[in-house]
């Protein structure tokens, strides 16, 4: 069980955030999934506090989906408390702060990774956004900025200090993107030096490996995100593999099923047109590791409304199916 300042979460499993990606749908599908906790995608607290465009509509939840945090980005102190009081009165039950992402748009206005550059005002902006609400607060770090500056030990530190009740780190480097391995010994390294609970995140692409993290850094819990999106299942999969030393792959019905419901759930909150839209990228993650993906690849440009997925989707699995059973 991983508990976060005074709330406790059902299990150690929780939804990375993901911008594009973790928005509600697909968080509703992974908290089905077993997930304990899910994670907005990251929000700016610019756009938050001053009512920018559809900002706010990130903040859009559902009460089958909580616990969820929110996750906010900035670099001013004021817009980043204030968004905090609004993700609070939006009914969001953590506050987590980003600063790991390395995205230029992000980072040029001193927000995300750049934050870790600047300790001095990391820890006013945690300070702050401490002050303005009384949820628990958490913060999202990665291994430095680049290995000239690898001050995650530094930074979770200072976090402890002003207040945070978790740390999640990706060990990578901002400079490094995502290329390379994650180290997990550095997330080892920061739970041996902080009280607050440490999250780690990275290169988690099956069950085992959560629990090989779990062994290796004595983290108190772990983040999924990459493998989320082709493997939904993976997080009931280390539940079921933890308590009972296997886990039930989903079979072509069960991933059918699923594609369709993502898709319902899509339609009831972005409309048949954006749905589509992103459904489209989707279908591609869904089938990963499945054969006759050219069929796939070959049709998702024409597929413009829902009648012309519904179509494609089934043609597509009536392919698989066939593939498969041909094969015998
Ligand atoms: C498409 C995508 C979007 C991401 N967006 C965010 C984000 O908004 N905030 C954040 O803190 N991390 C973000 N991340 C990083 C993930 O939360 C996670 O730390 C990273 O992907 C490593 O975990 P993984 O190997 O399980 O994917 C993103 C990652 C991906 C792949």
């Amino acid at each position: 069980m991983l508990t976060i300042g005074t709330l406790q979460l059902k299990n150690w499993l929780v939804l990375a955030p993901m911008s594009g990606r973790t928005n509600l749908p697909f968080r509703l599908i992974i908290k089905k999934m077993g997930a304990g906790l899910v994670i907005t995608e990251m929000i700016s607290a610019v756009g938050l506090s001053r009512g920018q465009g559809k900002t706010h509509t990130y903040l859009d939840s559902h009460p089958a989906e909580r616990p969820v945090a929110a996750q906010l980005f900035g670099y001013e102190t004021d817009s980043m408390a204030i968004s905090a009081q609004i993700a609070a009165e939006k009914g969001m039950d953590i506050i987590d702060i980003n600063m790991g992402c390395p995205v230029k748009k992000v980072v040029k206005t001193g927000s995300g990774a750049a934050l870790m550059r600047d300790p001095k005002k990391a820890a006013k902006i945690l300070s702050a956004v401490r002050q303005s609400t009384s949820l628990p607060v958490t913060v999202k770090i990665r291994a430095g900025w680049s290995p000239e500056e690898a001050n995650a030990l530094e930074i979770a530190k200072i976090a402890e200090d002003c207040g945070a009740d978790g740390i999640s780190i990706h060990p990578r480097f901002a400079s490094q993107g995502f290329s390379g391995e994650a180290d997990w010994t550095l997330i080892g390294r920061i739970k041996r030096a902080i009280r607050i609970p440490v999250i780690g995140s990275g290169d988690i692409t099956e069950p085992s490996l959560a629990l090989k993290m779990r062994s290796e850094t004595n983290c108190d819990g772990i983040m999924i995100g990459r493998a989320a999106l082709s493997n939904p299942w993976i997080f009931r999969q280390i539940l079921d593999m933890e308590e009972k030393g296997s886990f039930d792959t989903p079979d072509l019905d069960d991933r059918h099923r699923l594609i369709m419901e993502h898709y319902s759930l899509l339609t009831e909150y972005l409309g048949e047109n954006r749905a589509t839209n992103v459904m489209r990228g989707l279908l591609l993650l869904y089938t990963k590791r499945l054969p006759s993906r050219g069929f796939l690849k070959g049709c998702i440009s024409e597929i413009d409304g829902r009648k012309r997925l519904i179509s494609a989707v089934d043609r597509y699995f009536g392919n698989v199916r066939e593939e498969m059973e041909s094969e015998g």
